[in-house]
């Protein structure tokens, strides 16, 4: 990239008051990454913005393009000279001050120096990988992952960009050591912070080091604990997120964010190389609005969440089921992800049932919708409503037989995005009732209800 365009870029994302570079000065940064801050003190922290009118919501900027008073300013602002941090707009595809101010949010609620938002989780991160990676890169990645990035990585990528990838257990670093390649080649490495759906968690600050002594970035899909962990102040270069999931926390809209270095957002949005730019996938202003109105009171959502999936899960496994949780003592990541935690949120607000067959599953999940109420057979997470889905079958179905086994998703394992509504002994009640039919019909095929 050449000075002009790295320029032209640079200045929509970064905070007004700047050092001599053009970066932020340490205070602005509202969590540097030595610093273990909460992330709901450092989006408090952030810039809050007022509506035109004095409104205590910002206004929202809902136009596509902007207009100039003098026709010098477009060539000004097109060759760089002008931009966003100085209030010049010009087109929303590009940046939009509504959509920026949501980036500011996300960058301060996980200490990265920018990031902007995109329409979707999918579109945030294709588009940091096809930035960070040109034709005949390598990418290593976890093997337990989201299906739909799995598919990205293992068939789109190569097939479209000539882009190939490693999938390894990232618990153990002697192979993603050996993954690196020395050809230079390599130059992402790609994570969740806690895998979906398998709720495996990777160990951020060991993976970065070894990521980072080949120059090798790390990008972490936050999806699954936005809040809980924060990826970027364990060491991390990048942090994706699917909005839709908790952040949003509605199952209303479909959208994702880029958190990151301020060079790397900036080169996203560039005129002439950026792939958020040119792939086109920005957020709506309206939607970035929404959004920006629900961030702070997420922390209080994710804590809620993160209760009950541990309480519930405390419980199903005292009934004897076969539960996966990284809250309970015995699952083999508990005290790495306690020691990764920021205090007081817990430890995700999915768990998962392994029912052994995906016909047990079914049967259970049928009861639990329609027989007792306690949620919904859907896909997605991080609702006010229980959501439960099949992994096998749904999320994960884009992985092969043998990719399923080894990231450990058994046919029978049951997704739980444990919501909020009700009361937590009503919807236990709910449960119970539930796994009470089951185990009274245990072979019927067709648990009538
Ligand atoms: C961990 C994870 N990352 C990314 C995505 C994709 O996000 P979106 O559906 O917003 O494109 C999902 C979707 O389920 C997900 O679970």
């Amino acid at each position: 990239m050449t000075e002009t365009m790295e320029r032209r870029s640079c200045e929509g994302v970064l905070p007004a008051k700047r050092n001599q570079k053009g970066y932020p000065t340490e205070e602005e940064v509202p969590a540097s990454k030595t610093k273990r801050v909460d992330p709901a003190q450092a989006l408090a922290a952030a810039r809050h913005e007022f509506g035109e009118h004095g409104g205590v919501n910002m206004s929202i900027e809902a136009s596509a393009t902007f207009t100039v008073m003098e026709p010098e300013t477009m060539r000004r602002m097109f060759s760089g000279e002008l931009g966003p941090d100085r209030d010049f707009f010009i087109y929303s595809r590009h940046f939009n001050p509504t959509v920026l101010n949501l980036g500011r949010q996300m960058a301060a609620m996980e200490g990265t120096e920018a990031a902007y938002c995109t329409s979707s989780g999918m579109s945030a991160i294709a588009s940091v990988l096809l930035q960070l990676c040109s034709s005949g890169g390598h990418v290593v990645a976890s093997r337990c992952l989201y299906g739909g990035t799995h598919a990205l990585l293992a068939h789109f990528l190569p097939r479209a960009c000539n882009v190939t990838t490693t999938f390894v257990d990232v618990s153990d670093l002697a192979a993603v050591r050996d993954a690196i390649r020395d050809d230079g080649s390599t130059s992402v490495l790609y994570i969740e912070s806690i895998s979906n759906p398998t709720l495996s968690v990777a160990d951020v600050p060991a993976l970065s080091a070894v990521a980072h002594e080949r120059g090798v970035t790390v990008v972490v899909d936050n999806t699954f604990a936005p809040m809980l962990l924060s990826p970027a102040r364990l060491g991390a270069d990048v942090v994706v997120h699917s909005i839709t999931k908790y952040i949003s926390g509605g199952a209303d809209v479909i959208a994702g964010a880029v958190c990151g270095p301020a060079k790397l957002v900036n080169s996203m949005m560039d005129l002439c190389q950026g792939s958020i730019m040119l792939l086109g996938p920005t957020m709506n202003a309206k939607v970035a609005f929404e959004i920006s109105e629900r961030l702070p009171h997420l922390s209080l959502r994710m804590k809620e969440h993160c209760h009950r999936a541990l309480v519930y899960s405390t419980r199903m496994k005292k009934l004897g089921l076969k539960v996966i949780y990284p809250g309970l003592e015995d699952h083999p990541d508990h005290h790495l992800l306690k020691s990764m935690a920021n205090p007081d949120y817990g430890y995700g607000g999915i768990l998962c049932l392994d029912m052994e067959t995906e016909e047990r599953a079914n049967r259970l999940m049928n009861l639990l919708q329609n027989a007792v109420e306690f949620g919904f057979m859907a896909v997605s997470l991080g609702y006010y409503e229980t959501l439960m889905s099949c992994s096998g079958s749904s999320t994960s179905s884009e992985m092969s037989e043998e990719a399923k086994r080894s990231a450990g998703i058994s046919p029978g394992l049951i997704r739980m995005s444990v919501g909020y509504s009700g009361t937590l002994e009503q919807r236990w009640g709910q449960f119970e009732k539930a796994l009470n039919r089951l185990q009274d019909s245990p072979t019927a095929l067709n648990t009538k209800i």
